[in-house]
């Protein structure tokens, strides 16, 4: 790593237009040099200065909700499906791209140091591990595939994986339980999600003597918060491989991927860090690379793992994260957490209102801070979710899954108590 920044004087290319406030304060939140940030335009320029926030009420973030280009009006609610990127990350994607016509050879070397130097760096140091650890990923799905096929195993072999995977998370093993014979078993968890000691004793019971691996989520998608570390400590306890699917968790509040203890953690940069759609990570830890491999590289080593999918990237897609990543930890992600926390507990007092209502969701040692699901008697949460959709402008999400019934709401730094008052008003109206 040089430490310089592409887009400066050296690379020339992509005349720096402004230096926006959000690059120099994203990038010495990080301890990083201070970069632009890919080339707002006048609008990211004028916009309320980032600054670490005081609170986590409504006005401690109102000048936060400028720098996004929500439809005026509407209650964009479903933020564990997919994020809204602040619209700096929006103009760096469209430099990124305008860079690669007007001269794509050279387009495509600056976006790549831009990459090396400053995006997987930023990611590195926001998530507490080596820039080496990290490979760029599509999204979280390409991530998980990647670590689980990454796992020698042999006919027979088996991995444990729970009932509330996401299917990103639970087809690779199926594919290979089709293709290689391996068994994947399952351990049943509950909603609400039960205490650390009966989901630790679940996971010990359903370990056999073939098992080899397991592979659970960080946080659900209905927004259970697996106690990772002590699952990892049993699977090294165990001698099992441990293998995280993070694409809930990072961007709602701080993780130190290198004190969970997972052998890999697979990550959505598309949701909850805000970055543009179609970005995430693979993080292997360094001295778990005899046990995960590359799926691309026969001459791969742990020196040189060679995780990296080869082939052409989405350069100015991939750039645009360090745009995110600056605007996330110039905010603080204890700031963002609490702020989640904040908005989703309104949630939960207010649902405590509406008559009929069962909060799925656990206590807050045990649930995410920005995503909630509850049931609400005689509703069918499908039917609910478009009707309510329909008449208050607002985007949410049916959870009919884990033999559920349920609604989630998944609230992030720019909603409001308003936002949450005009659903919870709306679910008390709608019946059947
Ligand atoms: C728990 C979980 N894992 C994986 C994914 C897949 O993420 P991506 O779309 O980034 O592949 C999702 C998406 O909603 C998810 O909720």
């Amino acid at each position: 790593m040089t430490g310089a920044c592409a887009g400066d004087d050296r690379h020339g290319l992509i005349g720096r237009r402004e230096w926006l406030r959000l690059g120099a304060t994203g990038a010495a939140a990080l301890g990083l040099p201070a970069c632009a940030a890919w080339e707002g335009d006048a609008s990211s320029a004028e916009l309320p200065p980032l600054r670490a926030r005081a609170g986590p009420g409504d006005a401690d973030w109102d000048d936060v909700r400028a720098h996004f280009l929500v439809e005026p009006g509407t209650a964009y609610l479903n933020n564990a499906s997919i994020g809204m990127p602040p619209r700096q990350v929006v103009d760096a994607v469209a430099a990124g791209y305008r860079a690669m016509a007007e001269l794509p050879a050279r387009g495509r070397s600056d976006l790549s140091a831009r990459i090396a130097e400053h995006v997987v760096p930023g990611l590195a140091k926001l998530f507490s591990v080596r820039p080496d650890e990290l490979t760029l990923t599509r999204n979280a799905s390409e991530a998980l595939h990647l670590q689980s096929i990454g796992v020698a195993l042999g006919p027979g072999d088996e991995v444990l994986i729970t009932s509330q995977e996401h299917p990103a998370g639970r087809r690779p093993w199926e594919f290979r339980q089709v293709r290689e014979g391996i068994r994947v078993n399952e351990v049943f968890i509950p909603s609400p999600l039960p205490p650390e000691e009966e989901v630790l004793s679940r996971f010990e019971d359903a370990i056999t003597p073939r098992t080899r691996a397991v592979a659970f989520c960080h946080v659900t998608r209905g927004g259970h918060l697996y106690p990772v570390e002590a699952i990892c400590r049993l699977a090294r306890e165990r001698r099992l491989v441990s293998l995280v699917d993070g694409a809930q968790a990072v961007g709602q509040f701080p993780v130190d991927l290198t004190s969970l203890g997972c052998d890999a953690y697979s990550v959505s940069l598309h949701k909850w860090m805000l970055a543009p759609a179609g970005t995430g990570f693979l993080f292997v830890r360094r001295d778990a690379r005899d046990r995960i491999r590359t799926a691309f590289a026969p001459d791969a080593t742990p020196e040189q793992p060679q995780f990296d999918p080869p082939g052409t990237a989405a350069f100015p897609v991939r750039a645009a994260i360090g745009t995110a990543v600056d605007f996330v930890a110039t905010l603080g992600l204890e700031a963002v957490e609490a702020r989640c926390r904040f908005l989703s507990d309104h949630l939960k007092s207010r649902l405590a209102e509406v008559s009929g209502v069962t909060l799925l969701s656990g206590a807050r040692d045990r649930s995410a801070p920005g995503s909630t699901i509850f049931e609400k008697e005689d509703l069918d949460a499908v039917a609910a979710v478009g009707a309510i959709e329909a008449s208050i402008s607002s985007h949410i999400d049916e959870h009919q899954r884990d033999g559920h019934n349920a609604i989630r709401i998944s609230t992030h730094i720019y909603n409001t108590t308003e936002q949450v008052d005009r659903f919870v008003e709306a679910l008390a109206r709608t019946t059947g």
